[in-house]
């Protein structure tokens, strides 16, 4: 079975059987991370993408059981940045060398359509070199349209898990599994970069969801990919749950890297939670994107989706400072570019 790893990249669905060996198979994972890393490497050379992640609101109306920042966690901070503070957050951004900014916030009713819009053709006006991508949950059709009219790029929107029992079993029933599905069909048929992403080791999850988790990125075809570790957060009914480990989550990344060879793929944040060089290890394993935080730091620990989590106490500054640091270790390369997804 070993034979298929160097059988990747393939145009054929793998079986039931197959998907299983690669994902909970007893092999040697550095074979897969190098293949992978191959791939990578043969579509975006070593340049590594940098996106300014702002958070714009902690202010949730949904109740995803997973997350910290919930509707029903009433001991979660709440906070909401204005206008201005985002256009900060740009400028200082823009400074940094970041061409891409990415709003992303927690389902707050306060962002109305016009809002959300204005904010976008703002910073388009002034940093017409810049991408910008939205992260603002599930929205009627015709939102995403009016912000993509209004100049936005790209919109991440993780399907979370691609099983509909699961996706029942994370969230509360007027969350449905279809709406989130339609969405993300809707984002990439209006004609943004669409990302699409889901946590690894989630409570309940069993490698037949991750088999589904690869079978739906085959077939949606998504631009971008965010894959983390599920974290618990102790004020969640998860509380009680372990983490999705290291070596999981850089599996389901570098198989995400062979089925989708021109994905933009985060290192994330929460792999960078669960292990000092979580990041760093990512790249090595087929990622290409990394995220620092330009959020004003004096509301970044109430942006708290999980226990832990890290670059809470920095400066934007010293965060893409570090990140230069790590990207070069690893033997890779920060890039200043929007960071477009390379397509045949
Ligand atoms: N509200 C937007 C949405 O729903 O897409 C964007 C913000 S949402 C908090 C961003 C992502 O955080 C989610 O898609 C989820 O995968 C991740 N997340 C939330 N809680 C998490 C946890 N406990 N562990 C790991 N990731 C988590
Ligand atoms: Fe944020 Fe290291 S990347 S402090």
């Amino acid at each position: 079975m070993t034979d298929l790893i160097d059988s990747l990249p393939t145009d054929r669905d793998l079986s039931d059987d197959e998907w299983r060996f690669l994902i909970e198979g007893d092999y040697d994972r550095q074979r897969l991370y190098d293949k992978a890393d191959k791939v990578r490497r043969q579509h975006y050379g070593t340049d590594v993408y940098i996106r300014g992640l702002i958070e714009i609101s902690s202010f949730c109306k949904n109740d995803c059981l997973y997350c910290g920042i919930r509707r029903s966690n009433a001991k979660a901070g709440r906070y909401r940045l204005s206008r201005e503070e985002i256009y900060a957050c740009c400028a200082q951004g823009y400074e940094l060398g970041f061409r891409t900014f990415v709003l992303q916030g927690g389902e707050d009713s306060y962002h109305t359509t016009e809002w959300v819009a204005g904010i976008v053709s703002s910073i388009k006006e002034r940093y017409p070199d810049c991408a910008v991508t939205l992260s603002l949950g599930e929205r009627p059709r015709e939102d995403y349209e009016i912000w993509h009219k209004a100049g936005a790029d790209r919109y991440l929107l993780r399907h979370e898990t691609a099983s509909r029992p699961h996706y029942q079993k994370l969230h509360p029933p007027e969350q449905t599994f279809e709406h989130r599905m339609e969405c993300l069909y809707h984002l990439k048929q209006i004609g943004y970069q669409t990302g699409a992403g889901f946590m690894v080791g989630s409570p309940f999850q069993e490698t037949k969801e991750l088999i589904a988790d690869m079978r739906f990125l085959r077939e949606f075809q998504p631009h971008m990919v965010g894959i983390g570790p599920f974290i618990p957060h102790h004020d969640t009914p998860f509380s009680d749950c372990s983490s999705g480990t290291l070596e999981q989550t850089l599996t389901m990344v570098a198989l995400t890297r062979l089925i989708l060879p021109q994905a933009l793929i985060p290192a994330t944040t929460a792999l960078g939670t669960i292990h000092p060089q979580g990041r760093e290890l990512g790249l090595k394993a087929g990622a290409n994107v990394v995220m620092p935080n330009l959020s004003p730091v004096a509301v970044r620990g109430q942006y708290s989706l999980y226990d832990n989590k890290i670059c809470t106490g920095e400066e934007a500054a010293e965060c893409i400072g570090c990140m230069k640091r790590r990207v070069a270790a690893a033997g890779y390369r920060i890039t200043i570019d929007r960071g477009d997804v390379k397509l045949f």
